[in-house]
């Protein structure tokens, strides 16, 4: 992928993640007259960037060349209407890169009916500011130079992992897709826990705000170091940590509630395949 790059990119659907996606190829410098953005209600900001950068935003549907590469970032219940348009742009020859939550390849094969290479991926909102991680399906159609390139596009934000067989797309959504809104969820359980305490709600909001961005930094920054190891290391036998984890960790701890809720996830993602 670089600017001497003669492939056609369709991205359609440039909401938060296409946008995101975006923002990461044209840092990687992928030359803005290779692709082409289709979302019917751009928002400002895409409007600005297309118009400075000079990519193509909404061209006349009859002028738009088969794409290379076409990257579905629309909600998937938009698929089913958006399919005629996507599948004159999809042709033998176009590689395409789903990151729609639960469509399953047969679904999506099904409105793009010329296209055979597909890739079903499932990134993470943490894209927004390039720390993203996305797992990769590749069907038995696409071949290694594509898989390459699906790798680099998807590394403009993040982390990348290829996956071997398409179920596990439905378990990486429940852990890493929706993973960051448990995170969040438990900065705001933290502060909760806080104020039970008396802690004023900003001043608790701010130390289990803090909290959640220093140690996921931390965790980053000691990588390979597991995490397991991380919490033994600030777990002094006997002390404050090790109370609070005798309950997280207890039978009715963190641990089944984790797997209860990560499994909602995946039923519900299955649930949303056709
Ligand atoms: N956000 C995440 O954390 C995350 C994580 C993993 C996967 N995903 C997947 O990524 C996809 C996009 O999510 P998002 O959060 O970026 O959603 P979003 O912000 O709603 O973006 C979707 C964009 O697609 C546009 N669109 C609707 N119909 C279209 C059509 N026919 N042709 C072209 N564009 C169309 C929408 O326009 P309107 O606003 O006018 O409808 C919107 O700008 C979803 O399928 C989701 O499952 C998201």
């Amino acid at each position: 992928m670089s600017a001497a790059d003669a492939n056609h990119y369709v991205l359609a659907g440039a909401g938060k993640m296409g946008f995101a996606m975006l923002e990461g190829w044209l840092r990687q410098g992928l030359a803005p007259g290779a692709i082409t953005i289709l979302d019917p209600q751009p928002s400002k900001p895409l409007q600005a960037r297309c118009q400075e950068t000079g990519i193509s935003l909404n061209p006349p549907p009859a002028t738009i060349r088969p794409a290379d590469v076409m990257i579905l970032a629309i909600k998937p219940q938009m698929l089913a209407s958006a399919g005629p348009d996507l599948a004159r742009i999809a042709q033998a020859q176009t590689l395409v890169i789903s990151i729609m939550a639960g469509k399953s390849v047969d679904a999506i094969a099904a409105q793009l009916p010329h296209a055979t290479a597909i890739i079903r991926c499932m990134p993470n909102t943490p894209a927004a500011v390039g720390r993203g991680i996305t797992g990769l399906y590749a069907n038995a159609a696409v071949n290694a130079a594509q898989k390459a390139r699906a790798q680099s596009l998807m590394a403009a934000i993040g982390k990348v992992v290829f996956v071997d067989n398409e179920s596990q797309i439905d378990a990486v959504t429940a852990v890493s897709g929706s993973g960051p809104a448990y995170v969040f969820y438990m900065v705001e359980c933290l502060a909760n826990a806080g104020v039970h305490l008396g802690l004023a709600p900003e001043l608790a909001m701010q130390l289990a705000r803090a909290t959640v961005e220093g140690s996921g930094e931390l965790l980053h920054q000691s990588a390979p170091v597991a995490a397991g190891q991380l919490r033994i290391n600030v777990t002094s036998p006997g002390g404050t940590t090790a109370a609070a984890l005798a309950v997280l960790m207890g039978a009715q701890g963190l641990d089944p509630l984790m797997q209860s809720a990560v499994q909602a996830a995946y039923d519900r993602a299955r649930q949303l395949a056709d």
